[in-house]
């Protein structure tokens, strides 16, 4: 699979059960409402960005922005487990870095739990440095999680 016939776009409050059922059916297809209404909210004031990544129409994957000040930081980032390893999640933290730059956002982060080191290792190669342990509960009970760091230029 190439990502040559990709589209990347601004998520809807439409996109909540496909994204439910595609990405996120661990989750309740309210929670996935939620996070899509609070993220369109904050977008309105450009504080965040949350984008959908299509293909032949589907959604196959979400990925969000937030800011605070000068950081940004990317988070809720999946992609559906049969379209994983084929540059999505590459071309989603892309897209995010671009967002950034045009945003006066200087310092982009990305956070993954300990457990989680495909990501954290993608996340390295593609630039990110760690910066500081937390712990913190992402659904799953309390666990290590790592912030990664890299400036925009
Ligand atoms: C992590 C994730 C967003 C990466 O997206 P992706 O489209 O698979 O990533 P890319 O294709 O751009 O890059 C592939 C790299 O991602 C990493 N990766 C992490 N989890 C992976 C998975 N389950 N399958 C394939 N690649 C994965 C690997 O480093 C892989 O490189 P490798 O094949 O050389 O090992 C995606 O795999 C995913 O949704 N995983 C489950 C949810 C998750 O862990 N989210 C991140 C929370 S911080």
């Amino acid at each position: 699979m190439s990502t040559a016939h990709l589209t990347i776009r601004t998520a809807a409050l439409a996109d909540a059960e496909l994204l439910h059922r595609t990405c996120w059916l661990e989750l309740t297809l309210e929670f996935v409402e939620l996070r899509l209404k609070d993220v369109l909210r904050r977008n309105a004031r450009g504080l965040a960005w949350g984008v959908v990544v299509e293909i032949g129409g589907e959604p196959v994957a979400y990925g969000q922005l937030d800011r605070w000040g000068e950081r940004g930081e990317i988070c809720n980032l999946v992609v559906a487990e049969a379209y994983r390893g084929h540059g999505i999640g590459t071309a989603l933290i892309d897209h995010f870095t671009e967002i950034a730059a045009g945003n006066g956002i200087r310092l982009l982060e990305i956070g993954a739990a300990a457990s989680n080191p495909r990501a954290l290792e993608l996340y390295k190669r593609l630039g990110f440095v760690e910066d500081r342990r937390v712990r913190l509960n992402l659904d799953h009970g309390e666990e290590t999680v790592i912030y990664l760091a890299r400036r925009i230029a």
